[in-house]
């Protein structure tokens, strides 16, 4: 199925649910933050970059802190992910981005280009609007990552809307370890990768169940078919934990820094 821009935008129409999806994360092993990450991998000598579905800005604003001297763009398809970013910040597409050929020494597109209906399209804004030798740093998610989650939520959904529904899961694997490569090599000489794997222990359904709210806008069917879809989870979930005392799975994400 192809991917639908509002759906998209009904989602990250302010940072709630992204922030939810997030907070999962606080029971990773060992406690890793891709901010981190990201931060060791641009340019020590960063002076004007763009951050391309930036969201509520957790990358821009240690970007910020690390560069006080660079100016650091936040750019997002959707205008109440910005609402709490600080300036220079703009509404704009991943696709078409306003700005002069290269302008940029870095771009950074974070968990973003999954969503992007034109992937290569994306990325070869990217390429024009980085001056020669620029640096465009990627993240996604690993092949497996959080498969144990993803097949509980797809099971919840799919049996109560058809096997043949749409899963926002599909969704996120157009642009994944598996398929990233491909797209980064087509259009940039130097794609280097960097992994960072971690074990997540939830100890309650809680966590899940509030992951599972958060893609409501990417579900198909009407508010009472939801509620069903919760229902079901929430019962194979309390059947789990009757069983166990958490629930596990691994959470994988990739960088790539492309020149
Ligand atoms: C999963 S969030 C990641 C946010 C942030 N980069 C991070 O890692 O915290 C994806 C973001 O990309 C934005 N987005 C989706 N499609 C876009 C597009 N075509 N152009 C620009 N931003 C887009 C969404 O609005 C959302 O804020």
């Amino acid at each position: 199925m192809a991917v639908d821009i509002e759906r998209t935008k009904g989602n990250y129409a302010h940072a709630g649910n992204l922030k939810s999806r997030a907070s999962l994360y606080d029971y990773r092993k060992p406690q890793i933050d891709p901010v981190d990450i990201a931060a060791g991998l641009v340019p020590s000598d960063l002076r004007f970059a763009l951050d391309v579905g930036c969201g509520y800005g957790r990358y821009l604003k240690r970007l910020r802190a690390d560069h006080p001297r660079a100016t650091i763009v936040g750019i997002d398809a959707a205008p109440g992910m910005l609402a709490e970013v600080e300036p220079p910040v703009m509404v704009a597409d991943a696709q078409a981005i306003p700005y002069p050929d290269d302008s940029a020494d870095t771009v950074l597109a974070m968990h973003m280009l999954y969503h992007v209906p034109d992937i290569a399209k994306a990325l070869n804004e990217f390429r024009r609007v980085l001056k020669p030798g620029g640096t465009l740093l990627v993240s996604t998610n690993d092949h497996d990552d959080m498969a144990e989650p993803y097949a509980h939520w797809a099971r919840a959904i799919r049996s109560v809307l058809g096997a043949e529904t749409f899963f926002p899961g599909d969704e996120v694997a157009k642009f994944d370890s598996a398929n990233a490569p491909g797209y980064l090599e087509a259009v940039f000489d130097s794609v280097e990768r960097f992994e960072e794997r971690g074990l997540v222990s939830v100890p309650e359904p809680g966590p899940l169940m509030d992951y599972l709210k958060s893609i409501r806008s990417f579900v198909d069917g009407d508010d009472s078919a939801f509620e069903r879809i919760v229902e079901t989870a929430a019962a194979e979930l309390d059947a789990h934990f009757a069983e166990h005392d958490v629930f596990e799975f691994e959470k994988a994400i990739v960088f790539y820094r492309c020149r």
